[in-house]
């Protein structure tokens, strides 16, 4: 396989879940729901949610900020910022902004919001590996946040018993060693499908708050079985595609970290390829539906856990509103101590 170079990596992973769990339970006393249908229909038991006052910008900055510990570099070394999220509390500032504001990133570096939904991690990676590979940045931090609480429907129970608050991070940086890092993306989207998928003005009148969660000016609309087929579809063709072009064989991957957007999804996903669900890394059952915080919070939680080594090969595939998708192959890489 042609390696690009130089090879970019992850130097270093955080995560931020808030403190407060939503379980199942506590919804029921909301909406119309249970906990075994929950469970059952999308392998969901709890989701983390926002303390009030805390902002998508609080919950990246502290995500971002273990990620630059665990990186071993300082914050002054970041010369590039870029976020994804559908859940800003505003357009403008991006969060971005706010994340380099809070941790006090050097001023000057670029830093801006992409919107590519529950995908939006795996365009981060391309994004930040193109823009270090053109040679204009030596490390870049890519943040991952979410903060659906406030963009949830609270009285809607076919969409507000999936979704859960959180954020994931990375530092991405090159290295000399061939081969390493990530070896490869596809990304893609279908704009004709929006209509799947949307975050839109609230209709109606604003309910009042209920269990001291947020109440938003905007909320989450799903067609859910148009969603399920579409995300088994699209996951395992982009998973294929990934590894036919870095002639990678599936049989060689240690772990698969899939968008966790329903355990259903994900076992029709593993059927597809013909991989047992035991390859998946798997936390939405603790987590929910974090959106493009997803992927990094599972990430995060399996390099913490020591499931993965360095050389292992390690997929990561999303499916998100637009609709998006994308998938980046790893092979786990960390530059040796003198
Ligand atoms: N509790 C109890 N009953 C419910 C609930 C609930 N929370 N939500 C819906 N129902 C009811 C419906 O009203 C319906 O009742 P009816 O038969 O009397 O009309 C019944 O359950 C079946 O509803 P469906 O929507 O047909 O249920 P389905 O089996 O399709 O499951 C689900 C719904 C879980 C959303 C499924 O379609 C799914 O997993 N879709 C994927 C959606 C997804 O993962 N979205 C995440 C965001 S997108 C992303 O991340 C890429």
């Amino acid at each position: 396989m042609r390696s690009p170079t130089p090879s970019v990596f992850i130097q270093g992973i955080g995560a931020y879940k808030p403190e407060r769990r939503l379980t199942n339970d506590d919804l029921s006393r909301i909406v119309d729901t249970s906990d075994e249908w929950i469970r059952t229909r999308s392998g969901i038991r709890e989701r983390r949610i926002a303390a009030l006052g805390e902002s998508n910008a609080d919950l990246g900055a502290a995500a971002a900020a273990a990620a630059i510990q665990d990186a071993g570099i300082s914050r002054e070394d970041i010369d590039l910022l870029i976020v994804a999220t559908v859940s800003a509390e505003g357009p403008v500032p991006s969060t971005a902004c706010q994340i380099q504001q809070k941790l006090g990133l050097r001023s000057g570096i670029p830093a801006f919001d992409i919107a590519a939904a529950c995908s939006g991690f795996v365009y981060l990676l391309q994004i930040a590996s193109h823009m270090l590979r053109a040679g204009d940045y030596r490390s870049a931090l890519i943040v991952a946040t979410e903060k659906l609480s406030g963009i949830t429907d609270w009285q809607d129970r076919a969409t507000c018993v999936l979704f859960g608050d959180g954020a994931g991070a990375a530092v991405v940086a090159k290295c000399d060693e061939p081969y390493v890092g990530i070896l490869g993306n596809v990304l893609g989207a279908d704009g004709t499908r929006g209509d799947l998928l949307t975050v839109s003005p609230r209709t109606g009148p604003k309910p009042a708050s209920v269990a001291d969660l947020p109440v938003g000016t905007h909320v989450i609309g799903m067609n859910g079985r148009e969603i399920f087929r579409n995300a088994v579809r699209v996951m395992s063709q982009a998973c294929r595609g990934v590894l036919e072009k870095c002639n990678v064989p599936a049989s060689r991957l240690s772990l698969i970290i899939p968008h966790q957007a329903n355990l259903r999804i994900i076992d029709a996903i593993a059927s597809d390829l013909e991989l047992p669900l035991q390859c998946f890394k798997l936390n939405l059952e603790r987590v929910g539906n974090t959106s493009a915080a997803s992927i990094p919070l599972a990430l995060e939680e399996a390099y913490r856990e020591g499931q993965i080594k360095v050389g292992d090969y390690i997929l990561l595939v999303a499916f998100g509103g637009g609709f998006t998708w994308g998938a980046t192959l790893i092979k786990w890489y960390q530059p040796k101590t003198s």
